[in-house]
């Protein structure tokens, strides 16, 4: 397990973290924090206010003489029942005044977790599990509103009521009541902390479990299509009820632990509860004290315990919510690799002069790209051909700064693209990918992505550009038509087709295509060709193919082999040069 960076203490390094990250929070409705600070103070008051009117009128009632003046208890019997309806009330107001201001605080926080989420490196969205990651989220941010409530109304409150309903008890009835009240304070402060420490580990093993679990549901689910291809349900459910039972294991154990705790804080009560009805039983007794002054004491006890073990309860949850909020810290405390620099320029890059100057790459130590050096001058068109897993895609990718080289440099209308800002130069570069993944929307809305403002118009030249017309207009809701989570209700031509209509959108001065015809048949390639044909015109396209056909007519044709430029030159001269290439076409025309 991995050792622990936050829990060292009751108030580790985590918990000032979170409480500097409250603050703007709770600053940001400043007077509706005052209102509901006020609401707690009266509400309190009343509260304390309680016992002694309870006192007055059990006095009033045991006293024979008062019998004829049966209106002092009843007057005092109306003044109980309002003040106790003014402390519910009150309270009520409390919650939803300050509910806007946890309310916000969920959006803000939840809204920081997106942005930075998207922030992230292309590596971490290859490694992260969607399910555990969504889980991890969710519990976090109800973990911080949990813990603004609760640090604002309970954990100081009660500690003021406390004092208060000490001083009172020694004000009154001197200092066995008073010892014997905090005594019995402390020892449950104590118990509480030291049982809640314990008990922290069982709370994130439960949370982890959870996530993983959640993990394997999703993941399950995301790749039903391959269950299903495979017969693999039974296999699934295996999985996931082994991760369930893991969980189960977990919450088994934190629940246990939670009862052991409950336990000794209900001993420590019920023994101060006990020795301070006894003695106030001893006294009234003696004479000392009236019934009112035991009734007064018991009330007392009651109204002190039941905070106290609202605030052993609230320890508990807060020191839960920070290890639930442990792990979205975590992800909020991931530095992106791919940063804009400080200097860097949002310049608009509208040549789309590209060049790759001695560029090397590797994905963790398996070297990829080596030493690849070649330009397109603007308005070019150039090729790159070769056999899978050459490097073909890594190199739009380190185009896109997906990743950053790590030898030699590229460069767009001359400005290395690490001096760029990230979205100055994607803003510059229009793509087909390789596989497309659309939207769980419908067709329209997943086209228009390609530029979210662009005209109705606009949209239906991309759409006759990209030959999606005649699909669309065979749809029973044409555009309307939802595609299915990641677009699996369309063909893999149409999806393609989809990502060529949503590239010609962007206007970008750069346009790639990273197999952009490989899932047509002939024909509607053909078509598709002669359209793109069209687009690139005026703008420098980078064209990644397998059918050499595709690209005959390419300005130059650079033929990629194990991650080296091995040939480049327009098809005539590869095919004069007679090696890679000309083999390559001849095997293909075969
Ligand atoms: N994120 C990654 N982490 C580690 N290795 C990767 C990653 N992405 C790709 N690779 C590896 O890098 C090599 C080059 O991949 P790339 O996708 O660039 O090939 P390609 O030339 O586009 O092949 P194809 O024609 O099949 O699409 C492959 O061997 C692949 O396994
Ligand atoms: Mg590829």
């Amino acid at each position: 397990m991995r050792p622990s960076l936050y829990f060292d203490g009751p108030i580790g390094k985590l918990n000032w973290h979170v409480l500097r990250m409250l603050w703007p929070y709770l600053i940001e409705f400043k007077s509706r924090v005052a209102l509901a600070m006020l609401c707690l103070v009266i509400a309190k008051l009343a509260s304390v206010g309680l016992p002694f009117v309870l006192k007055a009128l059990v006095d009033g009632l045991s006293d024979s003489s008062a019998k004829e003046l049966i209106s002092v208890p009843i007057s005092l019997v109306i003044a109980y029942g309002c003040i106790r309806l003014l402390n519910t009330i009150i309270s009520e107001v409390r919650d939803t005044l300050f509910g806007r201001v946890t309310e916000r605080a969920i959006r803000r926080l939840g809204m920081a977790v997106f942005d930075h989420l998207h922030r992230l490196d292309m590596a971490f969205h290859l490694e992260r599990r969607t399910g555990g990651l969504s889980r991890d989220i969710e519990r976090g941010t109800s973990g911080m509103s949990f813990l603004m409530r609760f640090m604002v109304f309970n954990i100081v409150p009660t500690i003021l009521e406390i004092v208060l309903v000490v001083g009172i008890l020694f004000y009154n009835y001197g200092y066995a009541f008073a010892g014997v009240t905090l005594l019995s304070v402390i020892a449950y402060g104590v118990y509480s902390i030291i049982a809640t420490e314990w008990r922290t580990g069982y709370v994130r093993d439960a949370a982890k479990a959870d996530s993983v679990s959640s993990t394997r549901a999703i993941d399950s689910l995301l790749n039903y299509e391959t269950v299903k291809y495979f017969n693999n349900e039974q296999y699934e459910a295996k999985q996931y009820d082994e991760a369930l039972a893991q969980w189960e294991v977990a919450k088994r154990k934190n629940r246990l632990s939670l009862f052991a705790l409950n336990a000794g804080q209900a001993c420590i009560i019920s023994v101060a509860m006990t020795l301070m009805l006894g003695m106030a039983a001893y006294d009234v007794v003696q004479g000392k004290m009236t019934i009112g002054d035991f009734v007064l004491i018991n009330a007392f006890m009651m109204q002190l315990f039941i905070p106290l073990n609202f605030l052993g309860f609230v320890y508990r949850e807060i020191r839960g919510a920070f290890a639930n909020i442990e792990r979205m810290f975590d992800l909020l405390d991931k530095v992106p690799s791919i940063q804009d620099s400080a200097d860097a320029c949002n310049q608009v890059l509208s040549q789309g002069r590209v060049s790759f100057e001695h560029v090397g790459f590797s994905y963790d130590s398996r070297t990829i790209l080596a030493d690849v050096s070649f330009s397109i001058e603007a308005g070019q068109k150039v090729a790159i051909v070769g056999d899978s897993g050459a490097g073909k895609s890594t190199l739009v990718k380190l185009l896109f700064r997906f990743y950053d080289v790590i030898d030699g440099r590229i460069c767009i209308d001359g400005h290395d693209i690490r001096t760029l800002t990230q979205s100055a130069l994607r803003q510059a570069i229009a793509i087909v990918p390789q596989d497309t993944v659309l939207f769980n929307d419908t067709l329209i809305e997943n086209i228009r992505y390609g530029r979210p403002d662009a005209t109705a118009e606009e949209i239906d030249a991309a759409i006759k550009m990209a030959h999606l017309s005649q699909f669309i207009d065979s749809l029973p809701e044409g555009g309307e038509t939802k595609v299915g989570e990641r677009g699996l209700k369309l063909s893999g031509g149409e999806k393609q087709r989809v990502a060529i209509a949503r590239a010609i959108l962007k206007k970008s001065p750069i346009l790639v295509f990273d197999e952009a015809t490989s899932s047509l048949d002939s024909h509607s390639e053909q078509a598709i060709l002669t359209a793109l044909k069209e687009v690139a015109k005026g703008h420098t396209s980078l064209v990644i193919a397998h059918r050499l056909s595709t690209v005959v007519d390419a300005d130059r044709i650079i033929v990629l082999s194990k991650g080296r430029v091995v040939e480049t030159g327009s098809h005539s001269e590869l095919l004069a040069a007679k090696s890679f290439y000309a083999n390559l076409w001849r095997v293909q025309q075969e």
